[in-house]
């Protein structure tokens, strides 16, 4: 048996969102909202870690033990139908709901703490956020003690003015968490089996419930409609922010620089204004990404300049002192050390090497020939000099030390040393337009 398991409710519909995609799924800097309640859990080692799904969302899981709601009947329903998954192989169960993105693993560890220290059938997490609507009221008795939870559709006028509400995250005694769901009646306003009552009913009990409260409400905020979502969006990507900031890295304008949580920035970079950077991008010492600069699973190494206005999309590598300019795309192809593409490109699946300069307008064709066929790759040598309105018809290589004239598409590999090219040459009919109105 281990000291402690987690149950993350997410089979709820998430109807305020008013979408196709369920509530939990929704994505948010990175992850879908669940998998952030997920991450938050993980580090307290909670064996087993159960999601609660619906039927339709079951199969999206890796990583942690799956239940299924048949019918979203409510938050009781959700615990128990995980009951087969959790019974007997905890201490504890930590009850969390999978719409709450801005929990963090240190106020699940001081719930757990405050949950041990005070030998509880029960611990609830409570808050007093600045916006009470739709939260489940705390009730207590005048000695203090927790008494019983009041959903906010079941609440009087005066119970609706406590400022203390349920944040939906508990921590429950593995051995008495599943008779007390037994009890559990839809007679309330919602028609719902509420998770709840089951506080109540150990309350009429006579054991001890207690109550943890959160020093910042923010982070058991609850995410319901898409304002809630974005409102999250911009909580989490402070954090992360300020968590770089910290590290060394200077983010120009934090509020429109979005970071996912994979990203790895080392010290001394800057990180202009209109970033966007995903996955599993490194960026490394030195390097400055001017402005508006997306990039996706993209390496940028030391000292690389990038943008403004630059597209890094998966399997990029610029090495060392390399640079990707203005209006440049670059997908699945390594730039070489100190090599420029300065200007208005899309260079996809290709290699450039050290000290090259790919002048402005370079396209490499690596549409195959063929439907089915792989896509081909440009292969550019070192200290090569390419001419602007470039095309390269992939495969192709281009030799060492090579220059192409400006206007060529290559369509044939070029040898080390070579000047290739010489596009048509420009024919003038002098005249001619006088001749045509006469
Ligand atoms: C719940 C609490 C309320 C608390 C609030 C905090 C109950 C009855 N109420 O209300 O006291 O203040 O959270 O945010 O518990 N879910 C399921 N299956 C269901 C119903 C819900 O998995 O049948 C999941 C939802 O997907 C969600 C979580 O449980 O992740 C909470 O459900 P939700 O409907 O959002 O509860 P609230 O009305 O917010
Ligand atoms: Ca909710």
């Amino acid at each position: 048996m281990s000291d402690l398991a987690a149950v993350i409710m997410a089979a709820g519909l998430g109807k305020r969102m008013r979408s196709a995609t369920p509530k939990h799924l929704h994505p948010l800097l990175g992850r879908r909202m669940v998998d952030w309640v997920v991450e938050a859990a993980r580090p307290l080692g909670a064996d087993p870690l159960v999601v609660v799904a619906s039927p339709d969302t079951r199969e999206l899981f890796e990583g942690v033990e799956v239940a299924v709601q048949e019918r979203p009947l409510g938050t009781g329903d959700a615990v128990a139908s995980a009951r087969g998954l959790l019974e007997g192989r905890s201490r504890d169960v930590l009850v969390l709901s999978g719409d709450t993105p801005l929990l963090t693993a240190d106020l699940l560890a001081e719930l757990l703490a405050a949950h041990r220290r005070a030998a509880a059938a029960a611990t609830v997490l409570t808050a007093a956020p600045a916006d009470l609507l739709r939260y489940g009221r705390i009730l207590r008795n005048e000695r203090g003690e927790l008494q019983a939870i009041v959903e906010a559709a079941d609440a009087t006028p005066e119970q609706l003015e406590i400022r203390e509400v349920n944040t939906s995250i508990y921590v429950f005694d593995g051995e008495r968490l599943w008779p007390a769901l037994e009890r559990l009646t839809p007679a309330n306003a919602q028609g719902e089996l509420y998770l709840t009552d089951a506080i109540r009913h150990l309350v009429e009990d006579g054991e001890h419930v207690a109550v943890h409260r959160a020093q910042d409400p923010d982070e058991c905020e609850g995410v319901n409609t898409r304002i809630e979502l974005a409102a999250a969006g911009a909580v989490l990507r402070r954090r992360i922010n300020e968590r770089h900031m910290l590290a060394g890295v200077t983010i120009v304008d934090p509020d429109s620089t979005l970071i996912e949580p994979t990203v790895e920035l080392e010290p001394d970079t800057t990180i202009g204004p209109f970033t966007s950077l995903a996955g599993r991008t490194r960026v490394e010492t030195g390097a400055h990404l001017v402005s508006h600069v997306v990039a996706v699973d993209a390496v940028v190494g030391p000292r690389v300049s990038v943008g403004p206005f630059c597209y890094l999309r998966p399997g990029t590598v610029l090495a060392a002192g390399a640079k990707a300019g203005t209006f440049v795309e670059i997908k699945n192809a390594h730039i070489g050390e100190g090599a420029k593409v300065p200007h208005l490109s899309y260079i996809g699946d290709a290699e450039i090497g050290a000290a090259s300069n790919i002048g402005a307008g370079a396209i490499t064709a690596n549409f195959p020939h063929q439907p089915g066929r792989p896509k081909g790759r440009t292969t550019i040598g070192r200290d090569v000099r390419t001419g602007i309105h470039n095309s390269f018809m992939a495969p192709v290589t281009i030799g060492d030390g090579s220059w192409i004239a400006a206007g060529t598409v290559v369509t044939d590999d070029v040898p080390p040393e070579s000047l290739a090219g010489f596009p048509p040459r420009q024919v003038t009919k002098e005249g001619y337009v006088r001749e045509q109105r006469d």
